[in-house]
């Protein structure tokens, strides 16, 4: 697995006597073991007003990881990521492009839904940057189980969680760059910012974009350098 820079900082709090909540990564041995153990989660305050965690979903050994932000009214209810209309735009620009979205694993970077109560609705927030960085270690692990090549950043945040800082879209866009570990990373917009966009000429235009960012990445999935399964 991945070399995680948080290890020692684990090690130092498990021998302090650690909680539940804070499982180390030598005790999740697999992926199906951090599925079940995401849902004791208190890493950060988030689970309190969650529905319940919501986990990465896809083959166990994808070649492509595609990395949102947190889940969604809709996810938090099922439980699922990208069930809802920003899911749907995603799958459909996946299929569009030509990548097989039954090979595709799909999670995100914050795994409780952050919202403020409206009246009946739960407006969405935006995680913070302890928010993203307690979560980081559940990326981490299906990062280190998965072995995806090629990683997808959907947003800031995504993109903000795996470098490790708050980055700009527009300007690492369009260039792929390599993790650590050797995956390729490429970042793009957040299908839900496609969704915002009101006018159909600036909403084509982002579209035309976001697709075309998906197009490298169904090239550098089919290039045979560096395959990694
Ligand atoms: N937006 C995200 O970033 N993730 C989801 O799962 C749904 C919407």
């Amino acid at each position: 697995m991945t070399v995680h820079p948080e290890k020692n900082q684990q090690v130092a709090r498990r021998r302090r006597g650690a909680t539940i909540a804070e499982e180390d990564y030598e005790d999740i041995a697999s992926l199906a073991e951090a599925r079940a153990a995401v849902q004791g989660c208190r890493r950060c305050p988030l689970y309190k007003d969650a529905t319940q965690a919501v986990f990465g979903e896809g083959p166990e050994r994808a070649e492509v990881m595609f990395v949102g932000e947190q889940p969604g009214d809709r996810e938090d209810l099922a439980g699922r990521p990208f069930v809802g209309p920003a899911g749907r735009v995603l799958d459909e620009a996946v299929e569009k492009v030509g990548i097989d979205r039954a090979r595709v694993y799909v999670t995100n970077a914050v795994k409780h839904f952050k919202f403020t109560p409206r009246g009946k609705r739960r407006l969405h927030q935006r995680p913070d940057a302890g928010e993203i960085q307690a979560c980081k270690f559940w990326l981490n692990l299906e990062v280190g189980f998965v072995r995806p090549r090629v990683i997808v950043a959907l947003g800031a945040t995504a993109a903000q969680s795996l470098l490790g800082k708050g980055v700009t879209i527009g300007r690492l866009r369009g260039t792929p760059m390599t993790l650590a570990d050797g995956t390729t990373l490429f970042v793009t917009n957040h299908p839900s910012y496609l969704l915002r966009i009101r006018d159909p000429e600036a909403r084509a235009l982002e579209q035309a974009k976001f697709e075309a960012d998906l197009a490298m990445v169904r090239d550098a999935v089919a290039s045979p350098a560096g395959r990694r399964h």
